[in-house]
């Protein structure tokens, strides 16, 4: 079991739509189990597969406190290879309990131990920052991916970011950084300083610093609103062929 954390300290960069469709793409395409867990308590993950939870539900959170099985938890995408563990506001309140458990931030790494051999891949959407989920996440993951939107991005951010998560490493001697790479990106456009940017990042990045990067493009956010993913809502559209390029690069990168 592989397990990737998808993170950034900025807020709507792209990590919950990378993280649905790398999520589809794994399992469709490369036909892996896959598990999605939804640790932003603003569910947009979950909501994004139409999941919304009434209160008192088992969720993430609950997992996460040991109070439930997976199982009782998860929901199957379209009877396939793709599970989601959901999420709730509940995960507000729950996350200060986290804090106070012996095994914090050991938590997702702990109660995933007894399902290693149900899933290829799990993928763990985060919250915007370096909070207790985003810490729990990465010290649960092997990979970290950051998506990075040059419109909104400083240099200075991504590499606190960066240096925040090899702090990560004296307590998990696993974590990499595999990779950074650009959504929401317009080849075409006129804004020099988007294009200048990301060369920038590629020249302090090297080769972890992806080539593919996923450009804008709508059809992404009306699947979300259609609560499918990109390639059941439009497999034609530049999106699913970015994230399908993405995830690609992502498998055979890593030697996964
Ligand atoms: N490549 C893209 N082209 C067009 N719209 C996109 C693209 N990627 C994401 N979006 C849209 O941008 C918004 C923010 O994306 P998303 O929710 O994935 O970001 P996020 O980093 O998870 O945000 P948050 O920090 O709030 O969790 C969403 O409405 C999504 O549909
Ligand atoms: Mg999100």
């Amino acid at each position: 079991m592989h397990v990737i954390a998808i993170a950034n300290n900025k807020g709507g960069v792209g990590k919950t739509t990378s993280t649905q469709n790398i999520g589809a793409a794994i399992a469709t395409f490369a036909n892996k189990k896959t598990l999605l867990i939804d640790l932003d308590p603003q569910a947009s993950l979950s909501k994004s597969f139409g999941i919304y939870l009434e209160p008192h539900k088992m969720h993430a959170g609950t997992f996460l406190l040991g109070k439930c099985d997976l199982k009782d938890a998860i929901i199957t995408y379209n009877n396939s290879n793709l599970d989601i563990l959901p999420t709730s506001m509940e995960l507000v309140q729950n996350k200060e309990e986290i804090k106070k458990t012996n095994n914090f931030p050991f938590n997702l790494l702990h109660a995933l131990e007894k399902y290693k051999t149900s899933y290829d891949f799990v993928i763990v959407d985060c919250p915007p920052g370096v909070g207790t989920l985003t810490t729990i996440a990465l010290t649960a993951c092997s990979r970290y991916y950051v998506p990075l939107q040059a419109e909104y991005f400083s240099y200075e951010g991504l590499r606190d970011f960066i240096s925040y998560t090899g702090k990560i490493s004296s307590i998990n001697p696993n974590i990499k950084l595999g990779g950074v790479f650009a959504t929401r990106f317009n080849p075409h456009s006129r804004k020099n300083f988007s294009r200048n940017l990301i060369q920038a990042v590629k020249e302090q990045l090297g080769n972890r610093f992806l080539q593919t990067y996923i450009r804008d493009n709508i059809a992404l956010s009306e699947a979300q609103a259609k609560k499918l993913t990109i390639f059941d809502y439009d497999k034609k559209s530049n999106g699913a062929q970015d994230y399908y390029n993405l995830t690609k690069e992502i498998l055979y990168g890593e030697k996964f």
